[in-house]
């Protein structure tokens, strides 16, 4: 069974239609993209998927349970956890404190937190800084911050929404090799929406491509390169945007 199937999802706000008719599945173990231009609905569907914002109409099933009307901290407990497209991390808090936060909830036993979220920031690579405050800390650290909160409730479906924008060359290939890991060495189940094209579809297994909040083609990396719907919508307008 697939883990999460999404089935004609629409949502609107006021006379714009941000999403539209979506539907798609998303199989255990699998990394797959999400990709279209800014605008496109990309981050309205994570809200739609994560309780944040409710559809219109359209059924979202997790493990065959339905989403639709849980709240955020519901479906956090049900195994889907986010990131944010700009990060947001608890102020005043050192980031040790901002992992364990991240794992106060029914899905892990509340034993053992500070060791598990010491485990977490080393495997993001944030273990030297476990007691700076988390304001203190670069994008690029945040970013990674974020991912290890998310992990600190053990999803078992991760949505990371543009992790790679604002971060250099380094800090991408870093971050990478994180998601690369989780997904092939840990079988998380991860969507990932990215604009950072290179990296993104040497990441993912298969590609949903929106526009207009309506999907407007699906394939693996190779094909979705390739469709001349996604070009025209993504690859053609971006271009148009680096020559302006
Ligand atoms: N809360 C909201 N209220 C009104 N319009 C919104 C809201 N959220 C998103 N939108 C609009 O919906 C469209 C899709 O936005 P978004 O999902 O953020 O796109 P993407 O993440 O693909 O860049 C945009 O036109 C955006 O302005
Ligand atoms: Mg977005």
């Amino acid at each position: 069974m697939n883990l999460l199937e999404v089935r004609n999802l629409d949502k609107s706000f006021g006379g714009l239609q941000a999403v539209k008719q979506v539907s798609l599945d998303v199989a255990k173990g699998e990394i797959l993209g999400i990709l279209g231009p800014n605008g496109a609905g990309k981050t309205t569907l994570y809200n739609l998927l994560t309780g944040f914002l409710k559809p219109d109409r359209g059924e979202v099933r997790l493990e065959g349970q339905s989403l639709i009307g849980v709240p955020p901290h519901k479906v956090v407990g049900m195994g889907v956890a986010r990131t944010f497209q700009l990060c947001r991390p608890f102020v005043g808090m050192s980031v040790l404190e901002n992992v364990v936060v991240g794992s106060l909830g029914p899905r892990v036993p509340p034993v053992n937190l500070e060791e598990r979220a010491r485990h977490l920031l080393d495997q993001v690579g944030l273990a030297a800084k476990a007691d700076t405050a988390a304001e203190l800390l670069s994008y690029g650290d945040q970013r990674r911050l974020e991912i290890a909160r998310a992990l600190a409730t053990e999803p078992r479906l991760l949505l990371l929404d543009e992790p790679f924008a604002g971060l250099g060359s380094g800090e991408i290939a870093a971050l990478s090799t994180l998601i690369r890991d989780l997904h092939q060495r840990q079988g998380l189940t991860i969507m990932l929406i990215e604009h950072k094209l290179r990296e993104f579809m040497q990441l993912v297994q298969r590609v949903v491509a929106i526009d207009f909040g309506q999907v407007i083609a699906e394939g693996t990396p190779e094909e979705i390169v390739k469709s001349p719907k996604v070009i025209e919508a993504y690859i053609g307008r971006q271009d148009e945007e680096h020559a302006a």
